[in-house]
């Protein structure tokens, strides 16, 4: 099944019953296996999580850790861009290179690279003073 068949489907199954904004994801790690998730709201709005959040939490608890491509996919007048924190999440666990397909369930499609998506990240090196 392709990414974005997946990304599609999943939507399908977000809990998103304060926004009304279902977002799905899939990803697709460098080990061949896809990992999907969708946004899940909690009625104290800040515990929700959001549907990038969701696919990086299955490839971890599946044994993956390096991302090669993403999709993202909502209802959307423009394809769905990342909030921040999902690009701060996604550059954890993928190159500047790989690339992220923003999509609309109208067709749209948008692929931009992580890099892209944050600029001057935030990275270990950082963190680095020896
Ligand atoms: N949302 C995502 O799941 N991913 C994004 O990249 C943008 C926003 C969700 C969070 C919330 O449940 C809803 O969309 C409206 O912000």
């Amino acid at each position: 099944m392709s990414l974005l068949q997946a990304a599609t489907d999943v939507r399908e199954r977000a809990y998103a019953p304060y926004s009304r904004f279902k977002v799905g994801a899939a990803l697709r790690a460098t080990s061949g296996a896809v990992y999907v998730g969708c946004n899940v709201e909690n009625v104290a709005y800040p515990e929700g999580t959001c549907a990038e959040a969701g696919a990086i939490a299955a490839m971890i608890a599946g044994g993956d850790s390096k991302i090669a491509e993403v999709f993202v996919i909502a209802d959307s007048p423009s394809p769905v861009p990342p909030c921040g924190g999902c690009r701060q999440k996604l550059a954890e666990f993928a190159g500047a290179d790989v690339k992220v397909t923003l999509c609309t369930t109208d067709g749209l499609q948008k692929t931009m690279t992580v890099a892209e998506l944050l600029p001057g990240s935030f990275t270990a090196a950082h963190m680095d003073r020896a």
